[in-house]
């Protein structure tokens, strides 16, 4: 098969032939439909987080069951699935207090620098990231990596739910838990923030602050459940936010990966608030904040892949999206060969493209 290999990093990706072992007891072979560009992939091709490498990139995607291992009883052949990076056991302390997203039994996960599900002719390990390495036409994972779907979906928009939908909505509906009627401002636009607006919507917020630098993300938003728009380009995000809600909001998303950004989101909180950090902020950046603001309850915390269930988050997306509640028809910007992929990550750079993705 085909993939995408990043050899080194702020290179680009090289398209290399790759094959696959037989599934293992528990793991399950999928043919990918369909790859999306996720900016957490250019953080880690820009260096700004660590990975060994070689490796193949790519973890919001969806595909078909193509052979299964001798324990799987989950999924079969034909099936469609979503892949999540949050792989879980279900036996350790987390996954048995409903935290799967932070499971900590390493024998489901191939962590980096133990891969060996991708082969190839070259003597040095090629890593599979975060246990998918969706930027290829097949994927081996654990069993436990994957949710089946309603085969009425289409898999383009399904691959989405994969990673930018449900961490932006799960931020929102899972980590933070919005109720109905609270103020909510999300900052960065992009495809995960688009998703944290419109749970926001589905969470019943009474007022949605879009904030974003780029003109036609906020009037994207707007169709999306924002109520209100805020560009930091007219002046400082903290003062608009207070001015509009009548000092600060209930809960602020952050969901660009900044210093600055993060600092505004904890900045434009109402005493009681909570600021959720949803970016991912370059390995080894600190963050400052007033030690005051805590005397008022404010709160700040992180959320990690929207703290998902996701065998029980992602068919509810799936039926909001068939039943029109999530939006998701406008999230697309470009389809993609596998081969025109250095371009997707050019358009996302340039922020151009809300999503684009890799059509196998
Ligand atoms: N203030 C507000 N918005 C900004 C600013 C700023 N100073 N600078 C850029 N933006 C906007 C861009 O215009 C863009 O719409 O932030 C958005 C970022 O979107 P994407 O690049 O599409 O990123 P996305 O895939 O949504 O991921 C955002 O979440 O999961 C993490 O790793 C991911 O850290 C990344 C973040
Ligand atoms: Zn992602
Ligand atoms: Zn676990």
């Amino acid at each position: 098969m085909k993939a995408a290999v990043l050899y080194e990093v702020n290179q680009p990706l090289v398209i290399e032939d790759v094959s696959l072992p037989k599934p293992g007891p528990r793991e399950v072979l999928i043919r990918t439909a369909v790859a999306g560009l996720c900016h957490s992939d250019l953080h880690f091709m820009e260096g700004l987080y660590p990975h060994p490498l070689p490796a193949v990139l790519g973890h919001e995607s969806a595909g078909i069951v193509e052979q299964v291992g001798s324990d799987v009883t989950y999924v079969k052949p034909g099936d469609h699935v979503v892949t999540c990076l949050s792989v879980f056991c279900g036996t350790c302390d987390n996954c048995t207090t409903g935290r799967t997203v932070l499971c900590t039994d390493t024998t489901v996960k191939l962590l980096p620098g133990a891969s060996n599900r991708m082969q190839w002719s070259k003597p040095e390990k090629l890593h599979q990231f975060l246990n998918l390495s969706s930027f290829a036409e097949q994927m081996l994972v654990h069993e436990n990596a994957i949710v089946k779907i309603r085969k009425e979906m289409p898999l383009d928009l399904a691959a989405l739910i994969g990673c930018g939908v449900i961490t932006g909505y799960g931020a929102v509906v899972n980590t933070a838990k919005v109720t109905a009627g609270e103020t909510v401002a999300v900052i960065g636009c992009g495809g995960v923030g688009m998703a944290a607006i419109n749970g926001a919507q589905i969470a019943g917020a009474g007022r949605i602050i879009a904030i974003d630098t780029n003109p036609a993300k906020l009037q994207l938003a707007t169709k999306l459940g924002a109520t209100d728009i805020i560009n930091p380009t007219d002046g400082d995000v903290v003062k608009q936010v207070r001015d509009l809600t009548n000092g600060g909001v209930h809960h602020s998303f952050e969901v660009l990966g900044r210093k600055e950004t993060a600092e505004q989101a904890f900045g434009m909180l109402a005493s009681g608030g909570t600021a959720t950090i949803v970016g991912m902020i370059p390995f080894g950046q600190k963050i400052e904040l007033h030690g005051f603001d805590f005397l008022r309850e404010r709160r700040i915390q992180g959320s990690s892949m929207g703290s998902n269930h996701f065998r029980v988050d992602m068919p509810r997306l799936v039926d909001f999206y068939l039943r029109g509640r999530l939006h998701l028809e406008d999230w697309i910007s470009a389809k993609l060969k596998l081969s025109e992929i250095n371009e997707g990550f050019a358009n996302m750079k340039a922020g151009k493209t809300l999503r684009s993705v890799i059509v196998f």
